[in-house]
């Protein structure tokens, strides 16, 4: 039978068939699992436990400190707060506990370039918003930073990297590796750190010590500011620490204030899932005694202990707006398509930030691009699909002889990507843009990588800078001044941060 293929019997098809539908954020899943597996060398996937009991939070030994001794931070025009200042010590890192691991242990050599030649560094202090958004993307490999900055002609202010939390402190060959190696390469291209920070076995997972390890790692590059994104998609219930909102709120808050204690240059940041579809009742770890209607609040920490915070949002291929669909067809993104989903999150900040006692929270969009199938164009047939019980997720190929093509669906690379980089970075554009509907969004990822979707079984090139037509877009609206290149005033000499 050949489909109807007009383009709405077509969205009507979708949204028969999508009740089951993957949620966008599954993506980000893949995407750790991928980055871990791919950037980082380690083979598996994440295993989850079948059935999860309530865990109280295990409050760890140590003293919190005294994170917020200063009491007042200053404050922008717009509210949003710098840090405190640090800590008043002399700016050393503090010396790696060697846990009798010896003077000529492997961690050592692996951490060496802390001494040696070269001038001074100075000690970095928490990322604070400059006056506009910070470009940051999300690479796969190393040694990639320098000629991804060189072929968009763009200077990246930050860069993002995925580790695993606390096997990072023991797999010196794997996680710590290529974490040093990302810390080294960010500190050479004068750029700041985004460390996504994951625990595999669960928020109860680590101990007290561990985290100030983890402390004393990232001090070893103290002149590099880190934003720590710390278990993000919290919310959802795909992940081992999702849906356990008392715990969550109570990990994040402990690990906060020790990362407050012992790094001066790291900023805490919060990234819940993009709402559409919540609760995801399907999900592995679905929590059915959360409030079905609070995506967010529920799961925020202590705002004291928040620096920033953010969601994520790709074009994956869909025209059906108000769902997490991810079927990877070669669709131009709608018009307006890029704010909708975020101005949700963007208003519950605003709530957020009323409340005056607190400094303002600042937005960063963590994760984002659209999404070229290269093996497109192919269209996934809702049809098919259904007829196969749901389960079998069929492509079908444009040109394969009867293929079930739909077409307005096989736009090309250039369609797709310029399409989605204007709508998140055209600051003239006909809509609404950052700079002046989102003055609170201040720091934007762009994700870079090139991988197999496993959920949406297709062959994803999710990067901007290999069609240099494409590049060339980008960095046309990527040069507005308003698009920060470096990160401000983010050393000991810090002043105040300005309005835009
Ligand atoms: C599920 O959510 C409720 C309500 O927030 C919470 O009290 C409970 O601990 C959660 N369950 C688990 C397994 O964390
Ligand atoms: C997760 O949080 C985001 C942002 O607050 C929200 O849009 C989304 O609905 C939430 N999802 C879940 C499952 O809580």
């Amino acid at each position: 039978m050949q489909p109807d293929c007009s383009p709405r019997s077509v969205v009507r098809r979708v949204e028969r068939s999508v009740r089951a539908a993957f949620m966008l954020s599954l993506h980000s899943l893949v995407l750790v699992c991928c980055i871990l597996s791919r950037v980082i060398g380690s083979t598996g996937t994440p295993t989850f436990r079948q059935q999860r009991q309530p865990q109280p939070p295990r409050a760890l030994q140590e003293d919190p400190g005294d994170y917020l001794a200063d009491g007042s931070w200053a404050a922008d025009d717009n509210g949003i707060a710098s840090p405190p200042p640090p800590a008043g010590d002399d700016g050393e890192a503090e010396e790696w506990d060697e846990e009798g691991e010896g003077e000529d242990g492997p961690l050592l050599d692996l951490l060496a370039d802390k001494a040696g030649g070269g001038p001074k560094r100075k000690q970095a202090l928490r990322p604070v918003p400059g006056n506009g958004v910070y470009l940051g993307a999300i690479l796969e490999g190393e040694g990639q930073m320098q000629p991804f900055n060189q072929r968009t002609g763009i200077h990246h202010a930050a860069f993002m990297k995925f580790i695993k939390f606390p096997q990072v402190l023991t797999d010196t060959e794997g996680e710590m590796k290529a974490l040093a190696s990302f810390m080294r390469e960010c500190r050479e291209n004068d750029a700041m750190a985004m460390l996504t920070l994951e625990t595999p076995d669960g928020l109860n997972s680590y101990t007290a010590k561990e985290v100030r390890k983890f402390a004393q790692l990232i001090n070893r590059w103290a002149d590099v500011p880190v934003f720590l994104r710390w278990n993000h998609e919290m919310n959802g219930s795909w992940n081992v620490w999702g849906q356990q909102p008392d715990l969550y709120k109570a990990k994040f808050e402990e690990f906060a204030k020790m990362m407050r204690k012992h790094s001066k240059q790291v900023a805490m940041v919060w990234t819940p899932n993009q709402e559409w579809g919540f609760p995801w009742k399907d999900g592995q770890h679905y929590n059915a005694s959360i409030d079905p209607y609070d995506p967010y609040l529920q799961f925020l920490p202590d705002k004291s202990l928040v620096d920033w915070i953010g969601i994520s949002y790709f074009h994956f291929g869909h025209e059906v707006r108000g769902k997490n669909l991810i079927p990877g067809n070669n669709i131009v993104p709608l018009p307006h398509s890029f704010f909708p989903p975020i101005e949700d999150f963007y208003r519950f900040a605003q709530r957020l930030n009323d409340d005056s006692k607190n400094p303002q929270l600042p937005i960063l969009i963590a994760e984002t691009s659209a999404v070229w199938n290269v093996d497109g164009p192919v269209n996934r047939n809702y049809m098919e699909e259904q007829a196969n019980g749901g389960g079998g997720r069929v492509l079908q190929q444009q040109d394969g002889g009867g293929g079930w093509h739909c077409p307005h669906q096989g736009a090309t690379e250039w369609d797709i990507k310029t399409a989605w980089l204007h709508e998140v970075y055209d600051l003239d554009s006909d809509g609404k843009n950052l700079k002046k509907d989102f003055p609170l969004i201040r720091a934007i990822f762009w994700f870079n990588v090139a991988k197999y979707e496993p959920v949406a079984k297709v062959n994803a090139d999710w990067r901007l800078d290999m069609q240099p037509a494409v590049t060339d877009v980008y960095r046309k609206l990527a040069s507005d001044d308003y698009f920060l290149k470096h990160a401000v005033a983010a050393f000991e000499t810090q002043q105040t941060m300005q309005s835009p």
